[in-house]
């Protein structure tokens, strides 16, 4: 038999384009394909088949592809059966354009379509291109079960919900993956119980609007997000759910008193509100105010007190006035983040908002720095806030020094602990003693 062929993918951009690597794996995995079939790689140097599952959502990252291409070409004169291929948001915003910027591309694949990559991989084998940006009618994810039983990590992701029917002014996602797609309840339950099997303790489910879920039951009713984290808090032998990411909008009371009642549901929200000012959070199109927004965030630390929210700011929106922003500093003051992720607005081809006049980058840059240094101090001080709190650990992998294990906190924070190696995949109690940069040290509670 000839050697296994050989696949290396690179990721960018978010949790979904995570998952959707492994989906890919599984479809052109030996498994799936026999002989034909692939090995997941670690480095692209010896690669017969090489995806970059690409990111559109600013333009840095969107040129990046380019750039990584230009590198990997050099690679075809190394192995003349190198195959490369570029999928995710990236390939469905440009498609065809990709081939004609970077001939050395043999396969194109948006999001919608990866269940036709074994197809589609069969075509570039036999020496031609393959290119599909459709948003067929058939559901992919019944094509992309997951079949191997390999063992996994503690933790995974679990797309529930894709697309997006929100239109924000600045963003390309509805472009790229399309309107909101749910999947059905029995589905994800059923693959829940598969990780489970397979050794994973904690789930996050995926969703560009996750809490828009509402796929349907078995009864053929449509389900709710909180309908949904129920039915998983009573799948044995997982002991964790989070979601992401959340819109304002969509935060029903169900989900809302889930947060107070569900025991395996983590106290950490990402919640992104993108500014504070409310004349640019409605030409951004996000339907709601601040003071709404505000008054979400106090009806969910009443459900749960201890509750670590999360944020995403855009800086430099166009029209953005130094009167806009502090309204954006205000919020974050009065809101106060236990984690943040905040961007410089980037002008997105086919978008509303790149109609529009572009502020000075020097003064959104200045914002970005001012308002990072807010976020940053605002985490510190609740991580800080932690020392001396008991929380439960689950053990992910073994850490930089003998003994040491290192595992996320219910509330999302990296622990470190000593500990032995065979408490991988359990949750340990957990005293912390100290805060560190990026992380707490904790204490093994033993009793
Ligand atoms: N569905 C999520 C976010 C998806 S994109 C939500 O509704 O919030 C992730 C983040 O990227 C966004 O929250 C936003 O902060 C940022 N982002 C999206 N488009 C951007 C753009 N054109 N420029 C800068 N940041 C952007
Ligand atoms: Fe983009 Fe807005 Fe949809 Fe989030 S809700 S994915 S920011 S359009
Ligand atoms: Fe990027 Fe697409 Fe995710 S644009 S953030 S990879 S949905």
């Amino acid at each position: 038999m000839a050697d296994t062929k050989k696949l290396f993918i690179k990721t960018y951009g978010c949790q979904m384009n995570v998952y959707d690597s492994e989906r890919m794996a599984e479809a052109l995995g030996v498994e799936a394909m026999g002989e034909a079939g692939y090995e997941q790689v670690s480095s692209p140097d010896k690669a017969d088949m090489i995806l970059l599952n690409t990111c559109h959502i600013r333009e840095k990252a969107a040129e990046k592809v380019y750039s990584e291409l230009g590198r990997l070409k050099g690679l075809k004169a190394k192995n003349p059966d190198l195959k490369i291929g570029v999928t995710g948001c990236v390939a469905q915003a440009e498609g065809e354009e990709i081939v004609r910027r970077q001939p050395a591309v043999d396969l194109v694949v948006g999001p919608q379509s990866y269940h036709r990559l074994p197809a589609m991989e069969a075509k570039v084998r036999s020496g031609d291109r393959a290119l599909d940006t459709d948003f067929p009618q058939e559901d992919k994810f019944d094509h992309l079960k997951s079949r191997p039983k390999a063992k996994r990590g503690p933790t995974a992701f679990l797309t529930v919900q894709e697309g997006c029917d929100k239109f924000c002014a600045f963003c390309v996602v509805p472009y790229t993956r399309g309107a909101e797609v749910s999947r059905p309840v029995d589905r994800i339950i059923g693959e829940a119980r598969d990780l489970v099997e397979r050794g994973v303790r904690e789930i996050t489910l995926l969703g560009q609007n996750v809490n828009a879920y509402h796929g349907l039951d078995d009864a053929g009713d449509e389900a709710s997000l909180a309908d949904l984290i129920w039915k998983l808090n009573a799948v044995d032998g997982l002991e964790r759910i989070r979601f992401t990411t959340s819109h304002p909008n969509d935060m029903d009371d169900a989900l809302i008193e889930a947060h107070g009642t569900c025991e395996k549901l983590m106290p950490y929200l990402h919640l992104p509100v993108q500014a504070g000012s409310d004349r640019i959070l409605k030409t951004m199109n996000r339907k709601h105010t601040a003071e709404d927004y505000i008054r979400l965030i106090e009806r969910i630390r009443a459900a749960r007190p201890d509750i670590l929210i999360s944020g995403d700011f855009i800086v430099g929106f166009p029209e953005e006035s130094d009167q806009d922003f502090a309204d954006t500093m205000a919020l974050i003051e009065e809101v106060k983040y236990g984690q943040a992720f905040s961007f410089k607005y980037s002008t997105r081809p086919g978008t509303p908002a790149a109609e529009k006049p572009q502020i000075d980058p020097d003064v959104a840059s200045d914002r970005l720095y001012r308002l990072q240094a807010l976020l940053t101090q605002q985490q510190r001080d609740i991580q800080d806030a932690m020392v001396g709190h008991e929380v439960g650990v689950l053990f992910e992998k073994t850490g930089r020094l003998e003994g040491q294990l290192i595992g996320k906190s219910d509330h999302l924070h990296a622990v470190h602990v000593l500990a032995p190696s065979d408490m991988i995949g359990e949750i340990g109690r957990v005293k912390i003693v100290a805060s560190e940069a990026n992380s707490l040290k904790g204490e093994l509670i033993c009793d």
